[in-house]
């Protein structure tokens, strides 16, 4: 599915705005494209940045690059800067990035608009403990102002959004709302929408929100453009008027804007905070048993009976939701520049992304209620294909729940699990994924999804057992244990000697007696044998891990290359090798499958096979995927291999030859990325996090 990505690479080079040189300060550097706001697939702001973009030298996009149109001003002492995007009004001047920070929750901009420095936070908040904050679809972004010449100056700011958040396709026609009390909120949708639906990987259906406190000096209007901004430049603030003209998207651009009065300014005024997100109801359509379909809601929906309740929790825990934020952020900093301060860059530009494709839901009772019992979550397979909960897309990221929360793991693998278990599935390895068209889960029961047999069933044994490991929460293998007994036999007959079959790495296309997939099938039939044995099935769990040893013994007689320097890409190739990255199962469930000799080979091999931006992933091609990368690193047995592969993923990340968020495939030779943009594969890059 890779060539249609590396059509859109090149269309977006084509397109892609001159982009400039960093002249701002970038902690710890300036990334291919700045997280703004991602906490969904469909709130998923970025501003991209080549070499180097201020905010306001470009509009924000979505994860794709189609323009996300969010514009900002401030008014100085009358003169107006114009701070966010790029909109073209006269009368307003640019200000001047000085810095942007980035950690794992927030990207933070300073920007100086005369005598008048901006400070902009955007937050994305990562919640991993409290399953209905990390499902509520909104972000924040917050202003603060403080002179920088000591005098005291006055200050209005003022905001806007387009209806480009609601639609791939801006001839459509929205409609919206404002509602004023304690807080402002815009709504905005498409007039006639889609279920489930997605055009260019914008969702046709639900509604933007764009929200703001209602404190004194706050103003809103909706309408044209260039109408909205004039009114702000020319009188420091909005007309309170709602533009009830419904029309296309892009007929005279209307915007939903919000401005506020922050008065004579000297010292850091409090943040004004602003809030934006979107909302779907149902958000998933989900496969039952004999093809049954059943509607799922975001998860918040258990705690807030309205939007309008939701966004007022969320905007006024504001000052609490940025503590929290600045705590998790100085966790994983902590823990991860015990590793290095190379690595913990990598993570800090990856969690985001990660949990930014998934959503947490749950189903009703025919009643009407909500199944608390009942919450799975959902991952969308950015940019590559689309596809809904791919396990080898969930398998790579997997690092991350176990990281941060590994019930979120858990949640990823059961519409998987609960889906093969209705017996739809007609195949006897484990599926690939559960819909092909994000957001709808529903099944392949012509069993014609693109086959990775090995692959995915071993994934699927390896997280499970991972899980249980993690938690101690055994009821998932009871519950399932069939299907994980049926795909522990299929390994059993496939993974010694492994068919012509495709691994994870699709885009290098089929191939017979894959070393690396054998490694994953066997460490699979011993986690098997580890299942069988936490549900006391004796038998089973000693048969099994006698065949995964008897495999192991053999696989080294196929799998060393003739001078047994090094494992071969495929059996009999002695010229051949790659990344051995399903090696790192075996140290995250210590199942020490392999022998130590094994890692210390692979080691030595990569000591010596690097190029400028690290180990290619295999000799097919000089290109690497930065996922395994990271996996790779974490098995290593030399602290400076280990260091070498880090620091390649951590220059090509900062090496501004992308606009796009960051691809986890690229070329080792020059830094350069490939087709893939914005996966959630990253949550592997704390691979090493998960086994500390
Ligand atoms: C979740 O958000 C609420 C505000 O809605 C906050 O009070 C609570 O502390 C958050 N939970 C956690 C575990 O952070
Ligand atoms: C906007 O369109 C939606 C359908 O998407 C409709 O339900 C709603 O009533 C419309 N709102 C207004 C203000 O026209
Ligand atoms: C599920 O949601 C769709 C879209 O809103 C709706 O058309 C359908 O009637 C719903 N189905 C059920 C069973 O509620
Ligand atoms: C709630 O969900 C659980 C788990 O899927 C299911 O077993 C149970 O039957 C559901 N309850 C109702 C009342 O639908
Ligand atoms: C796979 O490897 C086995 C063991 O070396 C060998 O017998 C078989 O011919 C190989 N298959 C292919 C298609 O190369
Ligand atoms: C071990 O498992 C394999 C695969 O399921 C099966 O064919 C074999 O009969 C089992 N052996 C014993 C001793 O149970």
């Amino acid at each position: 599915m890779y060539a249609p990505a590396l059509l859109a690479t090149w269309c977006s080079m084509l397109l892609a705005p001159v982009l400039g040189a960093v002249t701002w300060t970038a902690t710890p550097f300036n990334p291919a494209s700045v997280p703004l706001a991602v906490r969904t697939p469909y709130v998923s702001a970025w501003l991209p940045q080549g070499a180097g973009t201020a905010l306001n030298a470009a509009w924000p996009t979505l994860w794709t690059g189609s323009i996300l149109g969010w514009a900002g001003y401030v008014k100085v002492d009358g003169t107006t800067y114009n701070w966010l995007g790029a909109p073209t009004v006269s009368d307003a001047s640019k200000a001047t990035q000085k810095s942007l920070t980035f950690t794992s929750t927030q990207s933070v901009f300073v920007l100086t608009a005369g005598p008048v420095d901006l400070t902009i936070t955007f937050l994305s908040p990562v919640e991993t403990s409290d399953l209905v904050n990390q499902s509520l679809p909104f972000s924040y972004y917050a202003v603060s102002a403080a002179a920088n010449d000591g005098k005291s100056h006055s200050v209005q700011i003022y905001t806007d959004i387009s209806a480009e958040w609601v639609t791939g396709d801006n001839s459509l026609t929205a409609n919206w709302t404002t509602t004023t009390g304690n807080i402002i909120t815009h709504q905005v949708q498409l007039a006639s929408q889609g279920s489930f639906s997605e055009i260019n990987d914008h969702i046709q259906q639900g509604s933007a929100y764009h929200a703001t406190l209602n404190t004194q000096g706050a103003t809103w209007q909706t309408g044209e453009d260039a109408v909205v901004r004039a009114q702000f430049i020319n009188n420091g603030k909005l007309a309170n008027t709602a533009d009830t003209n419904f029309r296309a998207v892009s007929d005279r651009w209307p915007v939903f804007a919000l401005a506020h009065d922050l008065g004579t300014v000297t010292s850091a005024t409090a943040p004004t905070v602003f809030v934006i997100g979107h909302v779907r109801d149902p958000a998933v359509q989900y496969i039952t048993a004999n093809n049954g379909r059943q509607n799922r809601s975001y998860f918040f929906w258990t705690r807030f009976s309205t939007v309008a309740s939701a966004i007022s929790t969320f905007i006024n825990d504001y000052s609490n939701a940025l503590a929290r934020a600045k705590a998790f952020d100085a966790k994983v900093k902590a823990d991860a520049s015990k590793i290095s301060s190379d690595y913990a860059d990598i993570v800090a530009l990856s969690i985001r992304q990660t949990l930014g494709a998934c959503e947490i839901t749950v189903s009703k009772t025919s009643s009407g209620a909500f199944n608390t019992s009942d919450v799975t979550t959902f991952m969308k397979e950015i940019s590559s294909d689309g596809n809904t909960n791919t396990v080898d897309v969930i398998f790579p990221a997997w690092p991350l729940f176990l990281y941060t929360n590994p019930v979120i793991g858990k949640q990823l693998l059961l519409p998987l699990f609960e889906y093969q278990a209705t017996g739809q599935y007609p195949n006897k390895w484990a599926v690939h994924d559960i819909g092909a068209h994000y957001p709808q889960a529903i099944g392949h029961n012509d069993g014609k999804d693109e086959a990775m047999q090995v692959e995915e069933s071993g994934n699927m044994l390896i997280m499970t057992l991972s899980y249980v490991q993690k938690t101690g929460d055994i009821a998932l293998l009871k519950q399932f244990f069939s299907l994980l007994d049926q795909w522990a036999q299929f390994l059993i007959e496939d993974s010694l000697i492994p068919a012509e079959q495709l691994s994870t790495d699709d885009f290098a296309g089929t191939l017979a007696n894959q070393t690396n997939l054998a490694i994953k099938g066997i460490i699979g039939i011993k986690a098997m044998s580890q299942i069988a044995s936490l549900v006391g099935d004796t038998t089973r769990a000693n048969n099994y891990s006698s065949i995964a040893a008897s495999y192991q013994t053999q696989w080294q007689n196929f799998a060393l290359s003739s001078d047994k320097t090094h494992l071969t890409l495929a059996y009999g190739n002695s010229a051949s090798w790659g990344l051995s990255y399903n090696l790192y199962a075996d140290k995250l469930l210590k199942t020490n499958v392999f022998p130590q000799s094994i890692f210390d080979l692979q080691t030595n091999w990569y000591s010596s096979h690097a190029n400028a931006f690290g180990v290619p992933l295999d000799t097919r091609h000089t290109y690497t995927k930065s996922d395994w990368e990271i996996w790779t690193a974490a098995l290593v047995t030399s602290t400076s291999v280990r260091d070498t592969l880090i620091s390649s993923v951590r220059k090509y990340a900062a090496d501004g030859k992308s606009s796009q968020p960051l691809g986890d495939w690229y070329e080792t030779t020059d830094g350069s990325v490939e087709g893939f943009r914005a996966r959630p594969v990253v949550g592997g890059h704390l691979a090493l996090l998960a086994l500390q």
